[in-house]
């Protein structure tokens, strides 16, 4: 069995908010931002993680040509849900009307939508389902401290997704579908990014101090992504028989043109074959890697037999590579 993406989709708000905006509400200017990042502007939303993830949902759904009645697994990867429960697979469900669909959110930050096509890709091989719908959601600007100029420029709010089909065929005739993956996590660094904005809270407890914010290291964040991404992706490689010169895009998280810039110097491999989109976006979390794979998708870019390196970082740590043969 293969399990192989059969339609995209992506969802960014409306609202713009540049870098001269953030200028006017904390210390910092745009030559700053886009010299340290690479990023020009993002977007907020005004409706929350679950009708970003519903809409970027509805347009891989009509992407793959798949009613919803045929939806067999919902995986949301998201940290930054509406609500502790229900859980925003389950909301998509309902909105989708895929009522066959079993549901679940799967939080591993950044590094969400990675971890969720893995999973699918896991659940579709083994037979236990046939079709699946993983989301990328996340709604960074209700976690960052908007008079934190050392992490506020860096985030912005959007969903992407991806339906996935299994097929015997396929994986016999063309070895196409999501392939090898490596994913780690390395729970004991956890406080270089953190956002511990669910309190304890009952009768029987003293007065809670948590900051609710995110807090993060950001030149140990950045050490992180430089040194693990690259050595995963030669893991999943090497696990693949795949050289670097094989693969057509290496689809990063967009974090940081910089972290993204130096992967590509390491690998010894040409730029244009490393996409970006954070200068519109900024770093929106389990989003990005699916909102950059759909707007791709979308312009003809991907032709059958494509080799792709999709690869994530974020907190936890958790960090991942998959190839997929598109
Ligand atoms: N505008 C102007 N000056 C600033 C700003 C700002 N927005 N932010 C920080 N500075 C100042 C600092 O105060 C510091 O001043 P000082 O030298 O007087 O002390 C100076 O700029 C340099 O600060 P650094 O933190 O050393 O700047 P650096 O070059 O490391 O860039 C950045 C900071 C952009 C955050 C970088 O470290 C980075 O990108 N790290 C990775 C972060 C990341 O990717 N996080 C997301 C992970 S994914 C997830 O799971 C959410």
């Amino acid at each position: 069995m293969a399990a192989r993406i059969i339609g995209t989709g992506s969802y960014v708000p409306d609202r713009i908010i540049t870098n001269d905006d953030l200028a006017e509400m904390v210390e910092t200017s745009d030559a700053w931002i886009v010299e340290r990042t690479g990023i020009h502007s993002r977007r907020i939303t005004e409706t929350g993680t679950t009708d970003m993830a519903v809409r970027a949902a509805r347009n891989a759904m009509e992407n793959a040509g798949l009613p919803p009645e045929e939806l067999e697994l919902i995986i949301v990867g998201t940290s930054t849900g509406d609500c502790l429960f229900p859980n925003t697979a389950c909301e998509v469900q309902a909105a989708l009307g895929a009522e066959k669909a079993v549901c679940f959110d799967l939080s591993a930050a950044c590094s969400g939508f990675l971890f969720s096509l893995n999973t699918a890709k896991v659940y579709l091989e083994s037979g236990a389902y046939r079709t699946a719908l993983v989301v990328g959601a996340d709604t960074l600007s209700k976690t960052v401290d908007w008079s934190d100029r050392s992490t506020c420029i860096l985030f912005g709010d959007g969903a992407g997704a991806a339906v996935l089909e299994s097929s015997a065929a396929e994986q016999s005739l063309w070895n196409r579908g999501v392939g090898d993956f490596i994913m780690g996590s390395d729970g004991s660094r956890g406080e270089c990014l953190a956002c511990r904005s669910t309190e304890l809270c009952s009768p029987f407890l003293g007065e809670k101090k948590t900051s609710g914010f995110m807090t993060m290291n950001g030149q140990e964040v950045f050490r992180f992504a430089v040194k693990t991404v690259p050595r995963s992706i030669e893991e999943v490689l090497k696990k693949a028989g795949v050289t670097p010169d094989e693969i057509k895009y290496f689809i990063l998280h967009q974090a940081n043109e910089r972290i993204i810039a130096s992967v590509a110097k390491r690998m010894k491999q040409d730029s244009a074959k490393f996409p970006m989109n954070l200068a519109q976006y900024g770093n929106t979390s389990g989003a990005s890697i699916p909102v950059l794979l759909d707007e791709i998708n979308r312009k003809g870019l991907l032709k059958q037999g494509d080799k792709l390196i999709i690869s994530g970082f974020g907190a936890g740590l958790t960090w991942g590579a998959t190839l997929v043969v598109w």
